[in-house]
């Protein structure tokens, strides 16, 4: 899949409220996908966490030494996340950032983060190879790309273009997460 075939089209602020709803967590239950991969004190970045359906268990995870970054291109998402992870005391945790769509901002962060959370972000993507680039040069020697889209949103032959650019920024395939409703590849920084 080339870069102009994807659509960028932006996931409506007002979905936040849908995709955050505790009801979704009967199909996609964010412990059971997230905690074989985060650990206490990690460091991880979320990039497009919308209003943190996400976000929220990746803060319980990486625990008080830990820290989740999370860059959402639309302010009502963060302003909701932030709000929703006041409410657990977990906002020391987080990290919530403003960015722009071309860009995640991620030089501050060069070599330290231990993963990067992708979950329906990146069929929305003006510039995915951009984003593998800088998500590459976040991650940590050996560290973790986790990236799930929606099925049947994203076709098998558009997920598995997905995966050739980020192997094209050097990351390997570990795992193919097994996650209703969604196309999901576990891969690592390949150093
Ligand atoms: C479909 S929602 C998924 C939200 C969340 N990951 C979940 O699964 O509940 C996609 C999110 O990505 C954000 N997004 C889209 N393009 C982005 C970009 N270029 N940079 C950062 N976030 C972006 C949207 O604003 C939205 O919050």
């Amino acid at each position: 899949m080339s870069e102009s075939k994807h659509s960028h089209r932006v996931c409506p602020w007002w979905l936040g409220y849908f995709l955050a709803t505790p009801l979704r967590r009967f199909l996609q239950n964010p412990r059971t996908i997230l905690k074989p991969w985060v650990s206490e004190g990690a460091m991880v970045i979320e990039p497009g966490p919308g209003m943190g359906f996400f976000t929220l268990e990746l803060a319980r995870l990486v625990g008080p030494r830990g820290r989740v970054v999370a860059l959402d291109i639309q302010p009502k998402m963060l302003s909701a996340l932030k709000r929703r992870a006041r409410r657990k005391g977990l906002l020391g945790r987080i990290d919530v950032r403003l960015v722009k769509p071309e860009s995640m901002g991620l030089t501050d962060i060069k070599g330290r983060a231990d993963l990067v959370f992708a979950f329906a972000i990146v069929h929305e993507l003006p510039r995915v190879e951009e984003f593998f680039r800088e998500v590459y040069e976040a991650l940590k020697a050996g560290g973790k790309l986790f990236i799930s889209e929606p099925h049947p949103r994203v076709s098998e032959e558009d997920f598995a273009g997905t995966v050739r650019l980020a192997e094209a920024a050097g990351f390997k395939e570990n795992a193919r997460p097994a996650i209703p409703r969604s196309r999901s590849v576990l891969m690592a920084r390949g150093d």
